[in-house]
Formats: C-alpha cells, sequence, structure tokens
C-alpha cells in the first residue's frame, strides 16, 4: 500500500511553478527518498504532505494528494490529525527553549486535554521515544536541563523523538543531516534504518550516496519535475531516463 500518493500535483508561489504534474508514491514502512539539485522543488513536495506549505503566502497546489488513503484537502479532514500522522523533521535542529523532558512531551500535551496527563504516563513516553532515538542513555540524567545545550546529532535526535509520543505513521525528514558532521550524519541514518517497517520515511537530501544508503526508493527531481521513481539500487544501477543518468553521474547539479 501507498503510505504517500500524489496524482498531477501542480504548485505555484505566485506565478512561478514550483511542481509540475507530479506523480509520487511512498510505500507504506519503506524509506523514500527525494534527491535532485537544488531549487528543483524537493522541500516543496515534502511541505505538501502535511500541508504546512498553506502558511506560504501565494502558494496555490492543484491535483490531489493522498496520506494514508485520506485526501488531504478534504474540507473535514482535521490538520492537527494530519500533522499527528504526519510528523516532520528539518535541516537545522529546532529543539524549543525548554528542557529535553519537556521538548519530548511538548506536542503530546499539546495534543492532549489539560490535566489528563499524569506524571507517570510523561514519564513513560519521555523514556520511550528518547530510548528509540538512542538518546536515552546519554540524557537520562540530564532530563531538565535546557535541550538546546545538547551537541547537534543528539539535538536531531530529540526533535525526532518528540515526534513519537504522537504516535506518527509518516515522518518527513528534509535534509536532516546538513547540519551535521559526519558521526552525527552516521547517528541519525542508523536510526532511519533501524525505523524501517515501522515508519514511513519521506527523505529530502542532496547527498546522493545517502540516498542509497537508507532508501528502498528513490525519486529523482528536475525543474519541479518527477523524472524518475523507482528502487533504489535500479535507479542509481540502470536510471531510464538519460537526466537521471547524467545527474547521478555528476554531469550536471
Ligand atoms: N516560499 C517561496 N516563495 C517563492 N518561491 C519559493 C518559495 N519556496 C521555494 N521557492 C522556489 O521554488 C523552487 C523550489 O524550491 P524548493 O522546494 O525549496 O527546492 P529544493 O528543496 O529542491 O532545493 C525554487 O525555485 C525556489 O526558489
Ligand atoms: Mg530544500
Amino acid at each position: 500500500m501507498n503510505a504517500i500518493e500524489t496524482r498531477s500535483l501542480n504548485l505555484w508561489y505566485e506565478n512561478f511553478q514550483a511542481l509540475r504534474d507530479v506523480n509520487l508514491a511512498v510505500k507504506q514502512g519503506e524509506v523514500t527518498a527525494l534527491i535532485g539539485p537544488s531549487g528543483c522543488g524537493k522541500s516543496t513536495l515534502l511541505r505538501c504532505c502535511n500541508r504546512i506549505n498553506e502558511r506560504i503566502r501565494g502558494a496555490r497546489t492543484e491535483g490531489s494528494i493522498r496520506v494514508l488513503d485520506t485526501n488531504i484537502h478534504d474540507p473535514n479532514i482535521s490538520l492537527l490529525e494530519l500533522r499527528k500522522a504526519v510528523g516532520m523533521v528539518f535541516q537545522r535542529p529546532n529543539p524549543l527553549p525548554i528542557s529535553i523532558y519537556e521538548n519530548v512531551i511538548f506536542g503530546l500535551r499539546l495534543h492532549t486535554p489539560s490535566g489528563q496527563l499524569k506524571r507517570l504516563t510523561l514519564d513513560t513516553a519521555v523514556e520511550k521515544a528518547l530510548t528509540e532515538v538512542q538518546l536515552w542513555r546519554d540524557v537520562k540524567d540530564r532530563l531538565h536541563q535546557p535541550a538546546l545545550a545538547l551537541q547537534l546529532e543528539q539535538q536531531q535526535k530529540l526533535c525526532i523523538a518528540r515526534l513519537l509520543p504522537l504516535q506518527p505513521e509518516i515522518i518527513l525528514m528534509d535534509e536532516p543531516c546538513a547540519a551535521l558532521d559526519i558521526a552525527g550524519t552516521e547517528g541519525i541514518e542508523q536510526l532511519i534504518k533501524t525505523w524501517a517497517g515501522t515508519y514511513t520515511t519521506l527523505i529530502v537530501t542532496h547527498n546522493m550516496a545517502q540516498a542509497r544508503r537508507v532508501s528502498q526508493t528513490c525519486a529523482f527531481m528536475l525543474n519541479g519535475e518527477l523524472v524518475e521513481l523507482g528502487p533504489t539500487e535500479a535507479l542509481f544501477g540502470n536510471p531510464s531516463d538519460s537526466r537521471t543518468a547524467d545527474y547521478i553521474a555528476g554531469r550536471f547539479g
């Protein structure tokens, strides 16, 4: 089954067309990577999947997007529920200037009527989420210290951890390692690999080697068009479009 499916998706920023007839299919439980040169529309496409593009003035879309078998432009859809099911991680780790503990449960508090969360529920959620992102051992003795004191890799893991108490099904990642060093990048890639099957992941990366390491399916974009979508090894080993071949051979971009 496809966790995300777009049909003839077009997007304009005022008069500039940033997406052209995009048909993307993201298989449930898999890691799908979006690659392509800077400015080709990767982040734009990612932001369509949880409708945060709508915050951008002048952005207008046509075509359909189904997420978890629901048309996300249906007027009855709850944006809050959509964004709970579809979590997002950005290029710069962006923890809130509060404690590690409070960062992890921030979303849970936001989504639960006040007074209904018991200390034990919160403690359990914090330990579970931090364990899942392999951060628990590092931070368990300083949960109430500021999140911004953590190293960048730890901050990025925390940004992933704070999605988990909401039990997302899909995680969107926009160049999640761009601000990290080699060790940090390896740490995040490791995580992405371990949660295959648990979460559906759509990751934007300008790093082709990274796309190859972490994804099962890969999509190549150029000038707002989705040029090619297929199994990662086939796309890199035997691309069917000459533009894909030129890009992965480093002939442009
Ligand atoms: N908020 C915006 N307003 C106007 N144009 C934008 C906006 N965001 C992105 N664009 C333009 O849309 C195109 C695609 O951008 P983006 O999706 O960020 O590409 P990528 O993530 O592949 O680098 C670029 O030409 C960019 O300049
Ligand atoms: Mg981008």
